[in-house]
């Protein structure tokens, strides 16, 4: 039996017709499938784009209320290039990995410079715009132009290694690189986008990384992991990272009647880059002293402080860190005589709603600060 597992057996080598009864299994199986999204509604490239980028790492019912804002928002290529960052991280608050939202700006921009605001029509000038890799190059060149470019998220990879029963870490060569040949070898010039976006809908709903919906599924004659039995061992699960143990330290400044002290993370800052947060620190372990709370302002800020009245504790996770932390709000008796500096600011309670915060500082501010309503 042929096979597509080693490189001497080059995946061009599959038979044709082989090939033709998944393209016809999965074109029809997804015909009446699909579900109803609203970024289906139309090929528009901006659109797909958006959709692209907000869909990675993030599940479907997060991505639609805040895909349906950013279009009313940000309508065009040249609306967004337009926009303010803040407004536009705003816009993204809650759904996580705040660089897409950034390179989708500086995307936008780059597309008006050098594209005069059109999309280019083909994979490899797609990805040399910022934020747009391999897969997104390809989604958006077979979705908006209907070209036979492929993609591979993990939904395909799943899907493809069963169907050919593929051994190895679907994430490095040379079974990466053998994926992304199958996935060119069944895209087609005639149907390139429903062929793309049914690999990507079967991996969601039907073969699904537990409990797949084998009976149900259009290729299950042709599955070669179905055949054998070994639809649970593919693809090889991903080594699971390390989970690393950080603890910081939030502090609540309040100030007068009203005001609330935050920090605008730097440009390069590795997480919650241009975000706005309450001031925090790392510390070593668990809670630290109540002094060093009031000294690391002190010698921050030059601020002296009432003793700290209200703590809570809690919980999140930025990809392999997980960050336990403890808030303390604290009352400002004294300011210091030197300037504040720029990347601090006082701020009204009540404006706490309009600047981008990630999500548990954002959970902070309304259980501490931000008035019931
Ligand atoms: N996941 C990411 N993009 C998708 C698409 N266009 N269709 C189905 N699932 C997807």
């Amino acid at each position: 039996m042929r096979s597509l597992r080693h490189p001497q057996n080059p995946t061009r080598s599959t038979d044709r017709s082989g090939i033709r009864r998944v393209q016809d299994s999965l074109l029809k199986w997804f015909g009446d499938h699909k579900r109803d999204l609203p970024w289906r509604k139309n090929r528009d490239p901006y659109l797909v784009w958006v959709s692209e980028i907000m869909l990675q790492q993030t599940q479907v019912a997060t991505v639609i209320p805040y895909y349906e804002r950013w279009i009313r928002n940000y309508p065009s290529i040249a609306a967004l290039a337009k926009a303010r960052e803040d407004e536009v991280l705003k816009s993204w608050e809650g759904l996580g990995y705040y660089s897409r939202a950034r390179n989708l700006i500086q995307g936008a921009r780059h597309v008006m410079a050098s594209h005069a605001g059109q999309l280019p029509q083909n994979a490899h000038e797609l990805r040399l715009i910022p934020g747009i890799g391999r897969y997104t190059a390809g989604a958006i060149a077979s979705i908006a132009f209907g070209l036979p470019e492929p993609v591979l998220d993990g939904n395909v990879m799943r899907v493809l290694c069963r169907l050919r029963d593929l051994q190895g870490d679907p994430r490095k060569s040379p079974l990466l690189d053998q994926l992304w040949s199958l996935a060119r070898e069944l895209v087609t010039d005639t149907h390139a986008s429903n062929l793309n976006e049914g690999l990507m809908e079967l991996g969601a709903l039907v073969c699904t990384r537990q409990n797949p919906k084998c009976p149900a599924c259009p290729l299950v004659h042709q599955c070669l992991a179905f055949k054998r039995g070994t639809v649970d061992e593919r693809p090889q699960a991903a080594k699971r990272p390390i989970e690393l143990l950080r603890s910081v330290q939030i502090v609540i400044a309040e100030r007068g009647s009203a005001k609330v002290l935050v920090h605008k993370q730097d440009q390069r800052a590795p997480q919650w880059a241009n975000l706005w947060t309450f001031p925090f620190f790392e510390v070593s372990a668990g809670d630290p002293s109540k002094s060093r709370i009031r000294k690391w302002i002190e010698e921050q800020l030059g601020f002296a402080t009432s003793p700290e009245y209200l703590t809570s504790e809690g919980k999140y996770s930025i990809t392999r860190y997980r960050f336990r932390y403890v808030a303390t709000k604290v009352r400002v008796t004294r300011l210091s005589r030197r300037a504040l500096p720029p990347e601090y600011s006082w701020v009204e309670t009540s404006q706490l709603g309009e600047l981008p915060m990630p999500a548990p500082h954002r959970r902070l501010s309304k259980e501490q600060l931000e008035p019931e309503t």
